[in-house]
C-alpha cells in the first residue's frame, strides 16, 4: 500500500503503522490463499482492534472541531463497513472461492480507507488539534488498542 506518511506525529504516525502492518498481512494472503488459514484470524484482530480503538481514543476527540465533523461521520460509516465485512468473511467457509473473492474487496475497503485517514483526515486533524495533542493521543490509543486485541484474542480462541 502507498501512504504518505511524512508529515503524521504520535497517534496518527502509530496509526499509520498498523495500517502499514495489516496491509502486508493482507498482500501475504493475495500472494497465497493459502496463507489465509494462519493469517486470517490475526487481520481480523488487528483490523477490529484497530478501528475500535480508533473510535474510541481518536475520533471523539475530532469530533469536537467542527471543521472535522464530516470526517468523523464519514469515518464512523467506514468502519462500520469494515466489521460488517469481517462479520460476513468469519461467518463463510474459510476454504471456498467465495471466501477469496469477499475478500479482495475487503482488501480494497481497507487500502482506501487508510489512505483517506493518512492523506485527508490526519493531515487536517493535526492542523486542528495541534502536534502536542497528537503526541499526547499516542500512548492512551496503544492502551486500548491492546485492551481490544486482547478482547478479540479471547473470543477466537
Ligand atoms: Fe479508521
Ligand atoms: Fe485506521
Amino acid at each position: 500500500m502507498e501512504a504518505r506518511r511524512d508529515g503524521l506525529v504520535g497517534v496518527f504516525q502509530t496509526i499509520a503503522g498498523q495500517h502499514g502492518e495489516v496491509a502486508s498481512l493482507i498482500d501475504r494472503v493475495k500472494a497465497d490463499p493459502r496463507k489465509r488459514e494462519a493469517l486470517w484470524p490475526r487481520i481480523r484482530v488487528s483490523l477490529l482492534a484497530h478501528e475500535k480503538a480508533e473510535l474510541k481514543v481518536v475520533y471523539p476527540v475530532l469530533g469536537r472541531y467542527s471543521e472535522l465533523d464530516q470526517h468523523v461521520t464519514q469515518h464512523a460509516q467506514e468502519a462500520q463497513q469494515l466489521e460488517d465485512v469481517i462479520t460476513r468473511l468469519d461467518a463463510m467457509t474459510l476454504q471456498g472461492e467465495d471466501w477469496m473473492t469477499l475478500f479482495e474487496s475487503l482488501a480494497e475497503l481497507v487500502v482506501s480507507h487508510a489512505n483517506e485517514e493518512e492523506n485527508e483526515i490526519f493531515p487536517a486533524s493535526i492542523n486542528a488539534i495541534g502536534q502536542d495533542r497528537a503526541k499526547d493521543l499516542d500512548d492512551k490509543f496503544k492502551a486500548s488498542f491492546k485492551d481490544f486485541k486482547s478482547a478479540y484474542e479471547k473470543v477466537t480462541h
